[in-house]
């Protein structure tokens, strides 16, 4: 048992039973999301050639209020691009995006505006994303006037004390006039997270929040923002090399390789009975469970692939032991291939699950104890 997922302050809902009155359309959907950066390689002038990294490709996601989506993978695999398109801090080459059922594109500035009241952003580097020549009280008091007006006086003094408390940042007095210098990574951090909920908004993207955090205070972290989830019914997306601590706190998770979804379905049934040969993986890369907080994921064996000109058919194939032609010539689509405890889909890109002629062996079932 690991003791991450059974600790008394193991999150509610952590372990794939959300606190949740029943299914609720998403807040925010994307679907097909697809990003390629032009690059421009060498060669004399008038000569260059440019080619594509096709970052991310066709990817669906759902984010429901008060519910936790890990996405999961190794570096490189389009985590970050996918947080950027879902921000619209980039534009998408393909897909749409949908805030509550309608096109959430923005076009202007108060269009953008309104949209990041709505969807908030915290970055992996708490020491890079706060200004360090202001005081706590001016990163707030800014994020408060952008989103809330122009409170003055108690009426503003009592919002900032308001954001610190929700982020367990008391005394208040003896944060507020702190510099950036002064406070720890986790201080920053939650520092970091008060000012994305001085928008008020609905959705919070976490690009790997607690990884450049000191490993005793990752915990506490993930603790607020579990904190945050059931308290404000934020929905979360938590990005993550560590499918560990997917487990422990998101309830979906969702496994990307290369630019492409390989694995969804709820937590418990992603990291503990994986269906996808990519995230087995994963997985046997994390061996120990327990030490979920003490180590960076070792990376997997083998070399993820060129995202400029990747491998036809399945992505995974150069580093897959069930490969057969099938795989190496056509793209798995994600197929069904179980349920969750509550009856969610479970679904992986694998052509091992299909009935095609040709289609590889892949083991049913290499599920872990927990
Ligand atoms: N502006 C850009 N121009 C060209 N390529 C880019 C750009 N931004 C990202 N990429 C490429 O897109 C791919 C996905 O990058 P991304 O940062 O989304 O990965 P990631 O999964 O977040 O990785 P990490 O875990 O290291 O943060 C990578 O190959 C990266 O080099
Ligand atoms: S589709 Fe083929 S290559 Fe890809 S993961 Fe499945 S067995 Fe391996
Ligand atoms: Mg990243």
């Amino acid at each position: 048992m690991s003791t991450y997922a059974g600790t008394p302050e193991a999150p509610a809902g952590a372990s794939g039973a959300p606190p949740s009155d029943g299914p609720e359309p998403p807040v925010l959907e994307a679907v097909g999301l697809t990003k390629h950066y032009p690059v421009h390689g060498g060669g004399a002038r008038g000569q260059r050639r440019s080619a594509v990294v096709h970052a991310v490709d066709g990817v669906d996601l759902s984010l429901h209020r008060g519910k936790v989506v890990a996405l999961v993978g190794e570096s490189g695999s389009g985590k970050s691009t996918i947080a950027r398109l879902l921000a619209q801090l980039q534009p998408l080459t393909a897909g749409r995006l949908l805030l509550r059922g309608d096109d959430a594109r923005t076009r202007g500035r108060r269009a953008f505006r309104r949209y990041v009241g709505k969807v908030q952003m915290i970055f992996q580097d708490p020491f890079g994303s706060l200004n360090p020549v202001h005081p706590v009280r001016y990163t707030l008091t800014r994020a408060v006037r952008i989103h809330q007006g122009r409170l003055r006086g108690q009426e503003l003094e009592d919002a900032l004390a308001a954001l610190l408390e929700r982020v367990h940042l008391t005394p208040v007095e003896r944060y507020v006039d702190k510099y950036p210098h002064e406070l720890s990574g986790g201080q920053r951090q939650r520092v970091a997270i008060a000012r994305a909920l001085a928008a008020d908004p609905e959705v919070l993207l976490a690009d790997e929040p607690i990884s450049m955090l000191d490993v005793s205070i990752r915990l506490g972290i993930l603790n607020l923002l579990a904190d945050l989830r059931d308290r404000l019914h934020l929905a979360i997306l938590y990005i993550t090399h560590d499918i560990a601590s997917a487990r422990y706190f998101a309830d979906t998770t969702l496994v990307m390789y290369a630019g492409r979804v390989v694995e969804s379905g709820d937590s418990e049934s992603v990291t503990q009975r994986p269906r996808h040969p990519y995230t087995r993986l994963l997985v046997s890369s994390a061996p120990d469970p327990d030490a979920l907080a003490e180590r960076a994921a070792a990376p997997p064996k083998g070399e993820p692939p060129s995202l400029v000109s990747p491998p036809a058919g399945c992505r995974f194939h150069p580093r897959c032991p069930f490969a057969t032609d099938l795989c190496r010539t056509e793209v798995p689509p994600l197929l069904d291939v179980g349920r969750g405890p509550g009856g969610e889909p479970l679904r992986a890109a694998c052509w091992g699950w299909s009935d095609r002629d040709g289609a590889p062996q892949v083991p049913a079932d290499e599920g872990r104890e927990a």
